[in-house]
């Protein structure tokens, strides 16, 4: 017997696509679960838009005000896909409303912010996940297994970039619908909360919590037209961000993310070096990891590229033949799957709330590592939840 998971998305820009092609697929991919997504209502605030995008991906109903979508009692689950501003005030309306609730990253612009989100599903003790959603890329999950079995032995480095080119023309603007990532007030953050949170979300569920770190920041355009008040503004968002920091095990990290790489459109990598073999993996060619193995016979070993597409790699049953690959869209269609099973098994989906709010500890001490020019401690309490 199955049963509905009637969801409301709020905002249908790039998330409201990826997420809504999640919950679309998944019915034809993971036959077998339980619960299954309805698409019940979306929801933005132009009329046309909103009523195109609910015809284009099958919603049954949309709103023009998320504050009715909240109130209605026909949604179970409140997605929120709108900039990082509106993370804050919707989760808590859709706590109280004792809704489950999906909320893209970073989980809010601050940690008071995120503070508060959290404070607010304890209390109302509803489901709850961020889209995370680079874990759930089958060989970023076999990562997570093989560091898991012990067999990289201690880990001395983790290193990570994310890089990219858009913002290096003077002329964009900032603020308004289409450059809100370069506005403060939006966004809370540049690259740290839109770049480096996803590394630093990787980065602690496959090598544990980062005590402490040591960052720099750089705003390279110092002012741009704002959208909203065709003013030339100062530019209050990191277009670029290096820190380096010390992970609870005892390793060291190093991170960069820029918008300034130019040639670069979304560079994201990362590497771990441990005393037994080394891993590392690289966006542009998902569905390869590259695993060195210390312990191989020492006349062939080397660098082995691991093509994560057999039917025993994570996910990888649910798709296509051995050796076909699947691609960035299908992180989000695992974590729908993955929050669904989790209704079933009434374990927490990660990563939760709690979780999130742990890797806005560390993009919180990163910033203020690089306003104050020290070392900032960032009290992370690290614990991976199962999936
Ligand atoms: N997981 C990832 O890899 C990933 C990738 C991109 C963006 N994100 C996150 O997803 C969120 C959205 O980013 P995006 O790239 O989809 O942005 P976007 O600009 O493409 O879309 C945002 C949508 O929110 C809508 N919106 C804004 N204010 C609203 C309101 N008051 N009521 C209803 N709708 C409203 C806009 O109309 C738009 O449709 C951000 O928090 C971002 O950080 C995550």
């Amino acid at each position: 017997m199955k049963k509905e998971i009637r969801i409301g998305l709020i905002g249908c820009g790039f998330m409201g696509r990826t997420h809504s092609n999640g919950y679309r697929r998944v019915p034809n991919f993971f036959p077998e679960l339980v619960y299954q997504p309805v698409l019940k209502a979306v929801c933005a605030r132009s009329r046309e838009k909103v009523t195109a995008f609910a015809q284009q991906w099958g919603y049954e109903s949309f709103e023009t005000d998320w504050k009715l979508l909240i109130k209605r009692d026909d949604i179970d689950a409140i997605d929120i896909c709108t900039p990082n501003n509106m993370h804050a005030e919707i989760a808590i309306a859709a706590a109280e409303a004792g809704k489950m609730i999906l909320c893209e990253k970073p989980l809010a612009r601050t940690l008071a912010e995120a503070q508060l989100m959290v404070d607010a599903v304890d209390k109302a003790k509803v489901k709850n996940t961020v889209w995370y959603n680079y874990r759930r890329l089958p060989a970023v999950t076999l990562a997570k297994k093989i560091v898991d079995t012990g067999k990289l032995g201690k880990i001395f480095h983790y290193r990570s970039n994310f890089l990219q080119d858009w913002t290096i023309n003077e002329n964009l603007p900032q603020g308004g619908s289409v450059f809100w990532r370069m506005d403060a007030d939006a966004a809370g953050s540049g690259v740290t909360g839109d770049l480096l949170a996803h590394c630093i979300d990787t980065a602690m569920w496959l090598n544990g919590g980062i005590r402490d770190v040591s960052a720099v920041t750089e705003t390279f355009v110092k002012q741009r037209l704002h959208e909203d008040t065709g003013k030339l503004q100062d530019v209050k968002i990191d277009d670029a961000c290096i820190f380096h920091c010390h992970f609870e095990n005892g390793s060291l990290g190093l991170f960069e993310s820029t918008r300034f790489a130019r040639g670069h459109k979304a560079l994201y990598t990362f590497e771990i070096n441990g005393e037994k073999g080394s891993l590392r993996w690289d966006l542009h060619d998902l569905n390869r990891l590259e695993y060195f193995n210390n312990e191989d016979d020492a006349a062939t070993r080397g660098w082995r590229s691991i093509h994560v597409t057999d039917g025993d790699q994570p996910y990888m049953n649910k798709w296509w033949v051995p050796g076909l690959s699947i691609g960035y869209e299908h992180s989000f269609v695992h974590q729908v799957a993955d929050f669904l099973k989790s209704l079933e098994s009434g374990e927490a989906c990660a990563p939760t709330f709690q979780d999130a709010f742990e890797t806005q500890k560390v993009c919180e001490a990163v910033l203020n590592s690089a306003s104050s020019k020290k070392w900032q401690t960032t009290d992370v309490n690290w614990k991976t939840h199962a999936g």
